[in-house]
């Protein structure tokens, strides 16, 4: 199986067009590297792709990966899209997906309501997209050689359709996590995920390698660094450090672990960082754009 991270970065992208926070004033001047939203293609034969989530910059991730152009008149690698969550950074991609290219699109009852709801996902043509459900738990083709399970991951509902009181460990159809397998390894995506549960554990166990929710470092991260009023938990996302955070909670899962969907505040943005140091020595790596993955 092969992977190719198309973007590292969570909802917003590494620079967000309205933050002067260190590192995306860093990303603006070129000292570290920028990342696109949030996406990540998977192929079996490394011909066909499947593109777990379209995220906004999906033109210009497209464009910086060859193996995704297309190789004649009006085509493309990209056999299908796989939704985990009705986010904007997971779907507003589609939009650039129109233009009459036949794809299969995958997502839950749920996920499929989101853009049933918004009568703009009616430009991707249904006859050329075909729109597929899929039901958790129930294994389905995602490209020829690849089988996919979708599974709930505690979670909320999209952050536009929001009411006053907000569940964040809703465990359904609203955000799930993916078990990818080419009957020789298995890959877990989880690009969202409230907290680590004993039967989120239990499910990734058979991984060789997880790519999994590294929006930010510390629950309070945003709050402290005066770029947003919510904890990581009031948006769905798990922590990386503290006893609660992911490392700890994931430790002796034995599989090759790399963060993705990292926000613009995360410490582990920056490559001399003590943060991104502690991710390394834990054995896990962090995402970025371009990068392969063969496992
Ligand atoms: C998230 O992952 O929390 C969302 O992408 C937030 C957003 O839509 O801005
Ligand atoms: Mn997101
Ligand atoms: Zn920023």
């Amino acid at each position: 199986m092969k992977f190719l991270v198309l973007g590292a970065a969570a909802g917003g992208g590494l620079p967000q067009w309205n933050c002067g926070c260190p590192n995306c004033a860093d990303a603006r001047a070129g000292k570290i590297a920028s990342s696109g939203q949030s996406s990540l293609a998977v192929s079996a034969d490394g011909v066909r792709w499947s593109v777990l989530n379209a995220s906004p910059d999906i033109r210009a991730q497209v464009q910086a990966l060859p193996a995704l152009h297309p190789r004649e008149l009006r085509d493309t690698p990209i056999h299908s899209v796989l939704l985990t969550n009705g986010d904007i950074d997971h779907i507003a991609g589609l939009l650039s997906l129109r233009e009459q290219t036949p794809f299969e699109l995958f997502a839950t009852g749920e996920i499929l309501n989101v853009l049933g709801e918004n009568r703009i996902f009616d430009a991707v043509s249904r006859e050329k997209v075909a729109r597929s459900p899929i039901s958790v738990g129930q294994a389905f083709e995602l490209q020829p050689g690849m089988q996919a399970t979708v599974f709930p991951v505690p979670g909320k509902v999209p952050l536009f359709m929001e009411g006053d009181v907000v569940q964040t460990d809703l465990v359904g159809e609203q955000t799930v996590g993916v078990r990818l397998s080419d009957g020789n390894k298995v890959a877990y995506y989880i690009p969202g995920c409230a907290m680590v549960t004993p039967e989120l554990k239990a499910q990734i166990a058979d991984a060789d390698h997880l790519f999994f929710d590294g929006t930010l470092w510390d629950d309070d991260e945003m709050i402290r660094s005066g770029t947003g009023i919510k904890t990581g938990r009031r948006m769905g996302h798990i922590p990386i450090s503290g006893p609660d955070g992911s490392i700890a909670q994931l430790a002796d899962l034995e599989a090759g672990k790399t963060f993705i969907h990292i926000n613009n505040t995360n410490p582990v943005w920056q490559p001399d960082s003590r943060e991104r140091a502690e991710v390394y020595a834990q054995g896990w790596t962090v995402a970025a754009d371009g990068m392969e993955i063969a496992i």
